[in-house]
């Protein structure tokens, strides 16, 4: 059984007093027997993680940063390294979000170096893949998420792709309210499982946790969630208010 895994993305938003707070209230809606049901984690920006880590330790909530750069040291001016992120007490790092792929420009070659940085900075990236509006009506669905799971997997050995976990966001469901029906996600959740039992072998694929991430709402959270091969979510907007975040974690403990 794959234990079910929600994360609420941040993105750019939240400051030192609202992500605190933020943090601390969804810690207190989450029980302990939720706790042994779903695992939650926050990935608030860089500035604030170890702040975040701070008000998240009572709750056992885990952070994880946004992202990461491949090298561990050195002349990088601007990067943040998986060591760093793992010293101030994250345990996940988002590798490839489409906003880094299509608003900074980062592609499969680099998103790759990076998935290899984070676990060997003993960090769980959570890759993200997804194919663009234009590309789902062009039928090439499969195609580009096919190409992007196997370039950010190249060279991983079934260990190390062990600590992935894979979120599968289509882009025009992100931040749009048009989230993909269940059927749809579903389609491409089961579509990326076989494609991994290919890579690896089939304990491999039936292990991995994938989420589902694109206008999430309490509302079909539930229903996402009830889906065979839908095995989280990753949350964006709705992960910023915390009643609707816990909303989302209670929905998929009932599905
Ligand atoms: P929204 O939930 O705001 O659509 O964002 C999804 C997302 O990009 C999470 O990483």
């Amino acid at each position: 059984m794959r234990k079910p895994f929600i994360a609420g993305n941040w993105k750019m938003n939240t400051d030192g007093h609202s992500g605190p707070e933020l943090v601390k209230a969804v810690g207190q809606g989450f029980t302990q027997l939720d706790r042994e049901k779903v695992d939650v984690a926050v990935i608030p920006p860089f500035v604030y993680l170890a702040q975040i880590v701070n008000a998240a330790k009572a709750s056992r909530i885990a952070v994880g940063a946004q992202d990461i750069f491949y090298e561990q040291k050195g002349a990088f001016t601007g990067e943040i390294s998986a060591n760093m992120i793992k010293d101030v007490g994250c345990n996940y790092c988002l590798c490839g979000h489409s906003e880094r792929r299509h608003v900074i420009g980062e592609g499969d070659e680099l998103i790759n170096k990076k998935v290899h940085a984070a676990i060997n900075g003993g960090l769980l990236p959570i890759l993200c893949v997804g194919e663009l509006l234009e590309e789902r009506e062009a039928g090439n669905t499969e195609q580009v998420v096919e190409r992007q799971v196997k370039k950010d997997f190249a060279g991983l050995s079934v260990e190390k792709a062990r600590a992935v976990t894979l979120a599968y966001e289509p882009v025009w469901a992100i931040g749009t309210g048009r989230t993909a029906t269940p059927q749809q996600a579903q389609e491409v959740h089961a579509m990326i499982r076989e494609l991994l039992a290919g890579l690896y072998d089939k304990s491999f694929a039936d292990d991995m946790r994938i989420q589902y991430g694109g206008s999430v709402k309490p509302d079909n959270a539930k229903e996402l969630m009830q889906q065979q091969d839908i095995d989280g979510l990753l949350v964006g907007g709705a992960s910023l208010k915390a009643d609707d975040f816990l909303a989302i974690i209670k929905a998929s403990i009932a599905a």
